[in-house]
């Protein structure tokens, strides 16, 4: 706690030294425990200098994902208020799953610098190096039917995807229904879990793995980072902050107006729609051309053999000419 307090000192007072002394009268402890403080604040990455009869001065805050450092200059109302940050864990959808059933309000979001377990879609592994990229789960009550859930993950993509554009001025595509491309190569995985009753949802958790910092030669095949495309580091608090704002603001949309308005960003990203694609759904494979999607996030596909069909979960593969450049957009195509 007193050394949450001193950074907070420290952090008000940027780029000013503060004395010991007047940390150690503000806070109510001896300056022994505040040199403590300090050196324990050091080996989390802060880098604070010390001068014996000047004081302390905070010279830069780590790129870690702490809670503080990402709490401070968050103005969202609920997404992300609550934060529980960790260093491992097996995996954050299990961790919000867990905070979901105890009854924590929506918004809470897990963060972890490494997954023992990490996981994708259809029972895939999600690996990320340690402290390089972002593994969160965001944890969401909406009032949605079961079936409906399919648009709080279009919401979610739409939301990574209007980040990377608003911090790194990168175009990038969804792939129905919620992988983020660039190029044709996976930038970030959304896996949405849910507890329901039959006509009632429970909670969500949206679990987002967004490749931020992974240089070249450690990524998965097909996979890109943010760091690669734009050959810069990516501030990841701040990557953070600005993609819980995001997150917010599209689930509040979603309440207000369902997919009208969502659905047209969704559409105006999309990778999928106009396409060829190849869609494997349980025990069956549907080939044919991609129309876009409905009201319920579902995507409607003219198949081969005539017919059109309506699939609310599965997994798309794209012909090869289906993956545009991200200089040129995808065209809008919607069907109710
Ligand atoms: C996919 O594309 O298959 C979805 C990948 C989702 C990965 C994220 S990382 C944070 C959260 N925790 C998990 O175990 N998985 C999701």
């Amino acid at each position: 706690m007193s050394r949450q307090s001193i950074l907070d000192h420290l952090h008000r007072h940027e780029g000013r030294t503060v004395s010991g002394a007047e940390l150690s009268r503000r806070l109510k402890i001896s300056r022994a425990a505040v040199w403590k403080d300090v050196q324990a604040l050091r080996r989390l990455g802060y880098d604070i200098q010390a001068r014996t009869r000047s004081g302390y001065r905070l010279l830069s805050a780590p790129d870690r994902l702490l809670a503080d450092e990402i709490a401070r200059g968050l103005d969202t109302r609920f997404v992300g208020r609550r934060l529980y940050c960790y260093d491992t864990l097996d995996s954050t959808n299990d961790t919000a799953f867990r905070l979901g059933e105890q009854g924590v309000p929506e918004g809470a979001c897990v963060i972890a610098e490494y997954q023992r377990k990490g996981r994708g879609r259809l029972g895939r592994v999600w690996e990320s190096p340690k402290a390089e990229n972002l593994l969160l789960s965001v944890l969401l009550r909406p009032r949605l039917a079961p079936a409906e859930v399919a648009k709080v993950t279009l919401a979610m993509a739409v939301s990574v995807v209007k980040t990377v554009e608003e911090l790194a001025g990168q175009n990038v595509q969804i792939k129905w229904p919620n992988d983020v491309l660039w190029k044709g190569r996976k930038l970030c995985g959304i896996l949405m879990e849910m507890s329901a009753e039959s006509d009632r949802v429970n909670f969500v958790v949206a679990g987002l793995g967004v490749n931020l910092n992974t240089g070249p030669g450690a990524l998965p095949p097909g996979s890109t980072s943010l760091a690669e495309i734009t050959g810069s580091r990516v501030h990841r608090v701040s990557f953070v902050r600005a993609l819980l704002r995001r997150i917010e603001k599209d689930y509040l949309r979603l309440g207000e107006g369902g997919l009208e308005e969502l659905g047209r960003d969704w559409e105006e990203h999309s990778a999928t729609t106009g396409h060829r694609i190849r869609a494997i759904l349980q025990g069956r494979t549907v080939e044919g051309q991609a129309m876009g999607i409905d009201t319920d996030g579902a995507l409607w596909i003219r198949s081969d053999n005539g017919l059109q069909e309506r699939i609310l979960t599965g997994d798309v593969l794209l012909d090869a000419g289906a993956v545009r450049s991200a200089a040129s957009p995808a065209k809008r195509r919607s069907r109710k």
